[in-house]
């Protein structure tokens, strides 16, 4: 399983991955992820990283693209990956075909997870996450279910910076729908209705 989870922030893309991981033992590759443990460990990285996801940009395509080449040759990846926020624009889309093609990989879907923004915005206000391992879960779980860590809210997770970086989705990302259709790889799924649902729709969507 070789996949790219596509849709704005806050559609679902994190929930879906950590249940397919769980249950495939496919590798998460969440862009996301890789840049908050950055700036956690205020490594160079992180540190060039830290303004724009506060501004609720994307970061420079390098910075991310050598991040997600060094991810995509581990050990875990072999088994297949879930790309999680990437790629966030063409460039980025572009720049990962080449590398998996000369890996000798192929994509086997991108799945849109599909949500209206109205909703989008009442998830992330009320999103928690863990600080040891990264789990979301809505507001009331203040002990990670996975690792028994503390759940906090991102710091772009607050109103003003939500509005931003739906902006910049629908500006930048959204265009993937098109390019990822063009390449008939593309897949959708209605992600507002319970986790489970969603869940089963994935599953069937990637012939699990
Ligand atoms: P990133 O961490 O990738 O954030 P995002 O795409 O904005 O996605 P989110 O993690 O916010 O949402 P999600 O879709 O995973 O939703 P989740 O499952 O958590 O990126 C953060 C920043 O890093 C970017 O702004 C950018 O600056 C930078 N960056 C990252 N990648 C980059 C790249 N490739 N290039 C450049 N810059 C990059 O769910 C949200 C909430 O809803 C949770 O509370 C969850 O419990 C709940 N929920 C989920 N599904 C359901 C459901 N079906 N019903 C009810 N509630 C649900």
């Amino acid at each position: 399983m070789n996949i790219v989870l596509l849709g704005a922030p806050g559609a679902g893309k994190g929930t879906q991955a950590q249940k397919l991981v769980a249950d495939y033992g496919v590798a998460h590759i969440s862009t996301g992820d890789l840049l908050r443990a950055a700036v956690k460990a205020e490594s160079k990285l992180g540190k060039e990283a830290k303004g724009y996801m506060d501004a609720g940009q994307l970061v420079p395509d390098q910075l991310v693209i050598d991040l997600v080449k060094e991810r995509l040759q581990a050990d875990d990846a072999k088994k297949g990956f879930i790309l999680d926020g990437f790629p966030r624009n063409t460039q980025q889309a572009v720049v990962l075909g080449s590398e998996l093609e000369d890996m000798g990989i192929e994509l086997d879907a991108a799945l849109l997870v599909d949500v209206a923004s109205d909703v989008i915005i009442k998830r992330l206000s009320s999103r928690r996450t863990c600080k040891a391992c990264g789990y979301t879960a809505p507001a009331g779980v203040d002990v990670c279910p996975r690792c028994g860590g503390e759940m906090y809210q991102r710091d772009d997770d607050k109103p003003e910076t939500i509005a931003k970086r739906l902006d910049t989705y629908e500006k930048q990302t959204a265009p993937l729908v098109e390019y990822y259709s063009g390449n008939n790889i593309l897949k959708k799924v209605d992600g507002d209705r319970p986790v489970d649902e969603v869940y089963a729709d994935v599953k069937e969507l990637l012939g699990l």
